[in-house]
């Protein structure tokens, strides 16, 4: 916490295991933390029907050493996959999402917006754009078979959505080939109907089709077994509208006019040589992150053409910004952040939160600290409420000095066919899931 100056606390005070990244902040007290401790020994406890049967990690071999790190099943001849999908309910058909196409976009966004990710008091939920999505969906040597949706047959309308996107990996001293797994929504109405196993299914057997054995994903949820937990951090940049709606609350013995003052940020940033990144950058900023991403356990594997496509900047998109020095020229430092809004459900004032999520940062001659800052000045200036952070790579180093307060959700990281001998710890992570 950031003394008692920080968001004190979300409109509930307990934990809230279920939301995902959904911003909310919350007061870390030792409450909470025990009562975070019982509700995940908790969730040891449950049984888990699908996750059961799947090759990941299994709660009973939590601290079997005798276990080996790696593959937990080797690939089967693709001949051997099966070849047709898995059978939906009798209403639904498969369908696959073209999300090129603008009508199938609109529907896909559609959907998300209506039934995706909501904090647990449902005051929240995400609204991922339509550029987002498209970003999001199409990196370097995408499948589109792997954008799957669902529809009811009669009436066609889209219901449920799973998508993966190829990546590569590296764990520790091996780079795997994977998916990143990401949107899996089932509409509001359809829900606790065994429909998001069928789903994961689906994509793992078209995943499988193109001879990939492992995936990569994150859920605010526990099932088996986290490879990582992590927590996000709120450094509001728009304190008023922030309590106004419910995100944040006034700390205790704090006025509106002093907690504005306290998140003031200057006009311009302060580094010398610190702008935006422009497509000349890719190789220097791609032999920087590479450098850097090679300290974390688990980190992505990125080529020029990521960089191209994953930190170039693309309006209200992702934004990247760098340090050229003034004097060698040279590439030194990078920052960058997504865009995520969510909707804000039923408050008369505002409809939309516009949150900055960081992403990849690298810091070698500015120390991180301002070059976050930096990062935060500039997304107050192009208008966010509120600058997201997890407590991942070295980012837990600067966030209370930025006056970042603690979320009160949980980001489990997850591999799929991958077991790990041991939890990592969060700074150990070097992969961020949009
Ligand atoms: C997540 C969601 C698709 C699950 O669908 P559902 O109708 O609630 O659940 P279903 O009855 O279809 O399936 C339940 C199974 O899916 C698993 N499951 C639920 N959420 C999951 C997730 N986020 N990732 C992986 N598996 C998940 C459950 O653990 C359960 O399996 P188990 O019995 O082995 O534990 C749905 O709740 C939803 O759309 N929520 C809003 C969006 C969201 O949270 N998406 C996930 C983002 S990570």
């Amino acid at each position: 916490m950031v003394g008692s100056n920080s968001p004190s606390g979300s409109p509930g005070e307990t934990p809230k295991p279920n939301s995902d990244a959904i911003p909310h902040p919350d007061n870390d007290s030792a409450i909470e933390a025990v009562t975070q401790r019982v509700q995940d020994s908790l969730s040891l406890g449950k049984k888990h029907k699908f996750w059961e049967t799947q090759p990941v990690g299994q709660f009973r071999d939590l601290g079997d050493t005798s276990l080996p790190e790696g593959p937990i099943e080797q690939p089967t001849p693709l001949s051997e996959v099966k070849q047709e999908p898995y059978n939906l309910p009798s209403p639904y058909e498969w369908t696959t999402c073209d999300i090129d196409n603008e009508d199938t976009c609109i529907e896909v966004y559609n959907l998300l917006t209506n039934n995706y990710v909501e904090d647990d008091e449902n005051m929240f939920r995400f609204n991922y754009s339509r550029e987002f999505l498209r970003w999001a969906l199409r990196p370097p040597g995408y499948f589109k078979s792997w954008h799957i949706g669902v529809r009811v047959k009669v009436s066609k309308k889209l219901v449920a959505f799973i998508t993966g996107v190829p990546a590569r990996i590296r764990v520790r001293d091996d780079v795997v080939k994977m998916t990143e797994i990401n949107f899996l929504c089932v509409h509001k109405k359809l829900r606790s109907k065994r429909l998001a196993p069928v789903m994961i299914k689906e994509v793992t057997r078209r995943v499988h089709l193109e001879n990939i054995w492992q995936a990569a994903y994150t859920a605010g949820v526990v099932i088996p077994t986290p490879i990582a937990t992590c927590q996000y951090w709120h450094r509001s940049l728009n304190p008023k509208k922030l309590i106004d709606v419910g995100f944040s609350r006034l700390g205790a013995r704090m006025t509106m006019s002093r907690t504005i003052k306290l998140y003031k940020l200057p006009e311009s940033t302060t580094t010398p040589g610190f702008r935006k990144m422009e497509l000349r950058d890719v190789p220097a900023v791609t032999r920087l992150l590479r450098n850097y991403l090679s300290q974390f356990a688990v980190a992505p594997d990125f080529d020029e053409n990521d960089v191209e496509h994953w930190l170039l900047p693309k309006e209200n998109v992702v934004d990247s910004y760098l340090v050229e020095s003034p004097d060698t020229r040279e590439i030194t430092d990078f920052c960058s952040f997504y865009t995520l809004p969510s909707s804000i459900l039923g408050n008369q004032n505002y409809s939309t939160l516009k949150a900055a999520y960081s992403y990849y940062n690298v810091s070698t001659q500015t120390p991180l600290l301002q070059l976050i800052n930096d990062a935060l000045i500039v997304a107050k200036h192009n208008d966010y409420d509120v600058f997201n952070a997890l407590d991942i790579m070295h980012n837990e180093s600067i966030l209370k000095e930025l006056k970042f307060g603690p979320g009160d959700g949980q980001l489990h990281y997850y591999l799929y066919n991958y077991r790990m001998s041991n939890a990592l710890k969060p700074s150990e992570l070097g992969l961020v899931l949009l």
